[in-house]
């Protein structure tokens, strides 16, 4: 068998976490393969509405195995909080839960270090989630990081305290000083005595004996293309690779293992924390959507910049993730909006391209209007009630980018989901 990939094509926050909840009854075993914390994938279905960070998507599905995957990193203080929250909620978290040996661990001080690096840079800062992804990863790239397996060691404590006066050296030097720092020295510790009582596993192991014995596996990805560490917008991006190859690396998949590739696009876009964001709207169009569209931050609360699709962007991403089927969520946003503006190129020295320009900063798009439609789609329950002019929205982003859109989600629960 072939592991499919469920990714975001955009800035993150496409509805990642809704369309895996939706298609884990397919699968035998969910893997989270990169980021962290950073990320918040919401669910909705029966009255429960959570968002999980760390925790992969397909948690509250029955038969499911969820796998937080060796390129994760993970911080034990929020995931001992989604595990508490979804045991509250009664699932049996322990019985479906595995982490990886060689997920890296966030340390107390990697987010302080975070919160350090970002007001050294001042107005060039990133618009971090804070949540220590950079420096976490930085650490496991200059080889000192320390991983989930290693706290079984017998000098785990050593290490610890050596990696953590190296922190404590750069914050000096950075003049910053985080006065909880020991409070959350405390809560990371007993968070990490929480944790072993779940499974850690070789999970690039697990998922190649499953896939040899027939089972199904889905790729969780999280934040987005355009957030990627090589591809994005650097260096407003996340410290991961976010793209199709993140999963081969992040979870031990060889590169013909990649089965299905599912893209996850809204039909706008939505950017949170700094850097560029061409097709950005300001004025009225750009609140209308954050209010319509609920844009706000699931884990950090802040307002999501919006603006129109980007199909010099979505092109990009298609190609570097080898994107096999497309998804397209928040349609029902658009409702009432009496065009909808598309970027189709951008405008250079040269002319016209539809190639994603090197510096986004300066990069003027093309938009096309289209018209819009009226309907309220949230109670649709079939493709064919769609309005006419979503189809014909629809069938002019597939042929522009050249895959097809399998799925169109039309409101956050689970049932809001059509299929064509
Ligand atoms: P993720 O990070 O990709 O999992 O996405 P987030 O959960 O951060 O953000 C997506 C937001 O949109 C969440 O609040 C979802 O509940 C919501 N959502 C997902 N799909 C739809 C949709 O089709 N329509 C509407 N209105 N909301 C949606
Ligand atoms: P999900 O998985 C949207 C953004 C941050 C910031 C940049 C770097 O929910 O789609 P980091 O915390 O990684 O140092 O932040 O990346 N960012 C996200 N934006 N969705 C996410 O995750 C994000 N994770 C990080 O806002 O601009
Ligand atoms: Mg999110």
């Amino acid at each position: 068998m072939k592991a499919d990939v469920l990714l975001g094509l955009q800035w993150g926050d496409e509805g990642k976490g809704k369309i895996v909840d939706v298609i884990t009854p397919e699968y035998d075993i969910i893997a989270r393969f990169q980021g962290g914390p950073n990320a918040g994938h919401s669910l909705a279905f029966e009255n429960t509405k959570i968002v999980l960070n760390t925790i992969p998507s397909g948690i509250f599905r029955e038969n499911a195995q969820n796998i937080i995957g060796n390129g994760v990193v993970i911080d034990p203080i929020t995931l001992q909080k989604e595990i508490t929250k979804l045991l509250e909620l009664g699932v049996p978290v322990a019985d479906r839960l595995y982490i990886s040996r060689k997920a890296h661990l966030i340390m107390p001080t990697h987010p302080v270090l975070d919160a350090a690096y970002e007001r050294a840079k001042g107005d060039n800062k990133i618009g971090s989630t804070l949540r220590g992804i950079g420096p976490t990863y930085a650490d496991k790239i200059g080889r000192s990081g320390m991983r989930v397996g290693d706290l079984m060691s017998a000098n785990f404590k050593d290490t610890y305290k050596q990696i953590k006066e190296k922190h404590l050296q750069t914050l000096r030097l950075l003049n910053y000083d985080d006065p909880e720092l020991e409070l959350k020295e405390a809560r990371w510790f007993e968070a990490v005595a929480f944790l072993s009582a779940y499974k850690t596993v070789d999970s690039e192991l697990m998922i190649n004996q499953a896939l040899k014995a027939g089972k199904k596996v889905l790729a969780e990805g999280a934040q987005g293309t355009l957030l990627d560490i090589d591809f994005g917008s650097y260096p407003f991006v996340t410290s991961s690779n976010t793209i199709t190859a993140g999963a081969c690396t992040g979870l031990g998949l060889a590169p013909q293992r990649i089965g299905e590739v599912y893209g996850i696009f809204k039909a706008y876009c939505t950017r949170v924390g700094s850097g560029p964001f061409p097709t950005e709207l300001h004025g009225e169009a750009g609140e209308e959507l954050r209010k319509l569209g609920h844009e706000f931050g699931a884990t950090t609360g802040r307002p999501r910049r919006c603006g129109w699709i980007d199909l010099p962007a979505l092109k990009y991403a298609i190609m570097l993730n080898g994107a096999t089927a497309l998804i397209m969520t928040k349609s029902d946003v658009l409702s009432g909006f009496s065009e909808i503006g598309v970027c189709t190129h951008y405008e250079t020295a040269e002319g016209l391209t539809d190639i994603l320009p090197f510096d986004l900063a300066d990069a003027k798009p093309l938009i096309k209007m289209l018209p819009g439609w009226k309907q309220d789609l949230t109670g649709m329950s079939s493709a064919d009630q769609l309005p006419a002019e979503l189809k014909d929205y629809i069938a002019f982003l597939e042929a522009q980018l050249e895959v097809p859109i399998k799925v169109v989600s039309v409101g956050p629960d689970r049932s809001q989901t059509l299929f064509r």
